[in-house]
């Protein structure tokens, strides 16, 4: 069986309203996703919630609930969330699902039989907030703990501990010779930066009960739940399991007996071929997974695509001041596509990026409304106007343009360069406006000697609009598949293959062109 290409997003807290940054990264990963099932790939794109920790136990405490109550209450709207982002997962692990603590319990026994962990004692400063212990380097000059910490306690406690520090070169040896392995190359920097300066200390991998109950228990002690992030990461392994990866299941031992429900759907996942995160959980992807891996005897993902983080106004989001981007209620009043070509067309995956409402707003009337809309609305408008929609002879002059199109969005594509690509299909998108300035086929049809000539520009016309369809399919979906039903084209351009020059047929009959972007009064 072939391994499919395996992707996946962070999986998020779930206490806490979905926002901007959440609804970014899973189109981003849908993209990607989409791209490479143009190639005909076999693709599982993976997404999910992160259920456990004392956040999410505090704030079921608070609402006087079950933490398990609690999570099934909010995974109602995160799955609405989810589903207003047109997103094309396979899956959706929730870290309280049976499969998941399965594979999580096995993982533990695995290595606390091997020697991977240890029992000591701890005294020290414990932030509840970030669920972590502080060393004396996290104290400000004055003694204290920045606020980011929230509130800091002093405890003594024994705890289990992962042995990640004698890995400390091994993986810089790993990760200096596969420079693919995180993108961008900064990133990549940063974490050989940290690794090379700073001595890796061992990773605390138990909280105990009596402080946290809501995890998942550690086998081999029942006074103790496990770690959320030991937890958390386990997520990508757990579905390749389940899905019957047969190199998964036998490096922990498990069979496909023991995941009734997804087994019959075998695929071959793992190693996963992009985890797709945000800057700040780098050094949990970077450091402690791949070390958790090598400790399992699994291989390291291929690829981490690491993104930054979207400011509004050049401040930071917050809902107490108010100054937050609600995804779903710009969808309901622009749609899902301007909503993601925004997204993508502002930010290149790495640097930090800034909303602003009407950067959203030009965009979308100068990019969206008058560049790609008004090009696909007025080439089949022509085209039914002046021979009824009848497909002319083919020809060729903005052939090279389109093919040239295609390759630059190709590449950038592939070297997950989303912005790249889509500018490249703009100068396309431009060229070919340009071309209807300068050909004017209104002109030309009012001239019966000029019949020939008409035809030319009109196949040209159209058949980049249908190529346009093909390029966008990753960002655009909908837009794409509206653009080939007005087309009167009964396939779906979700093939990449089709967006070699010619595809349309003389005689074929297209279909009425609707606005995609209706034009919008910005003075309102
Ligand atoms: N639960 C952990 C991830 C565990 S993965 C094994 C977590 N959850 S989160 O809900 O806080 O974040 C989920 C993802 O959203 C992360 O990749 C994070 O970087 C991203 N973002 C959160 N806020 C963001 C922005 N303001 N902008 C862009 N992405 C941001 O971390």
């Amino acid at each position: 069986m072939c391994k499919s290409i395996y992707l996946t997003t962070a999986i998020d807290y779930v206490n806490g309203q979905p926002h901007l940054g959440h609804a970014y990264e899973k189109v981003l990963t849908d993209v990607l996703a989409r791209f490479h099932r143009t190639q005909g790939a076999d693709v599982f794109f993976l997404t999910g919630a992160d259920e456990h920790g004392q956040k999410v136990q505090q704030a079921a405490l608070a609402q006087n609930k079950s933490p398990q109550e609690y999570c099934d209450e909010l995974a109602i709207s995160w799955s609405n969330f989810i589903e207003k982002l047109g997103i094309s997962h396979n899956d959706y692990i929730r870290t309280t699902q049976a499969r998941h603590s399965k594979v999580v319990t096995t993982i533990l026994s695995k290595l606390y039989k091997e020697g991977h962990f240890y029992k000591e004692s701890y005294k020290g400063f414990y932030s509840t907030k970030e669920e972590t212990f502080l060393t004396e380097k996290d104290r400000l000059p004055d003694g204290s703990f920045a606020p980011m910490w929230g509130e800091v306690q002093e405890l003594i406690e024994d705890n289990y501990y992962f042995k990640l520090g004698v890995h400390q070169q091994w993986l810089i040896d790993y990760i200096e010779s596969h420079p693919d392995f995180i993108y961008p190359e900064y990133r990549k920097n940063e974490v050989l930066g940290f690794l090379k300066n700073e001595k890796l200390g061992d990773l605390c991998i138990s909280r105990p009960k009596a402080r946290l109950s809501w995890g998942i228990p550690l086998p081999f002690d029942p006074e103790y739940v496990t770690y959320v992030w030991f937890d958390a990461l386990v997520n990508y392994f757990t579905i390749a399991a389940a899905y019957g990866d047969t190199q998964v299941l036998s490096s922990i031992g498990l069979t496909k007996e023991d995941f009734p429900e997804t087994a019959q759907q075998e695929r071959q996942l793992w190693p996963a071929d992009f985890h797709v995160i945000g800057k700040d959980i780098v050094k949990f992807h970077a450091v402690y997974w791949p070390i958790m891996l090598k400790a399992i005897g699994a291989p390291l993902p291929k690829k981490l695509a690491v993104h930054g983080w979207w400011q509004k106004d050049n401040q930071k989001m917050s809902k107490s001041t108010g100054n937050v981007v609600e995804p779903i209620a710009v969808i309901e009043e622009w749609g899902l596509d301007a909503f993601r070509y925004y997204v993508l067309r502002e930010l290149e995956v790495g640097p930090d990026g800034n909303w602003t409402d009407a950067g959203f707003a030009s965009r979308y009337q100068a990019e969206l409304a008058n560049g790609l809309g008004n090009l696909i609305n007025r080439s089949i408008s022509m085209l039914g106007r002046y021979r009824n929609g009848v497909v002319p002879a083919r020809h060729d002059e903005l052939k090279t343009d389109a093919e040239n199109s295609c390759a630059a969005a190709f590449k950038c594509y592939s070297e997950i360069k989303i912005q790249g690509a889509l500018i490249r299909i703009w100068e396309l998108i431009n060229r070919a406006n340009q071309y209807v300035d300068q050909t004017a086929p209104f002109k030309l049809a009012k001239q019966p000697e000029q019949a020939a000539r008409l035809d030319e520009v009109l196949y040209n016309l159209v058949e980049v609009c249908r190529i346009l369809a093909v390029l966008l399919w990753p960002v655009l979906p909908k837009t794409s598949e509206k653009i080939y039903s007005q087309l009167g084209l009964h396939d779906s351009p979700d093939q990449w293959s089709s967006c070699q020059w010619g595809g349309l047929q003389p005689g074929h009959v297209v279909g009425k062109p609707e606005p995609l972007f209706p034009r919008r009064d910005l003075n309102k």
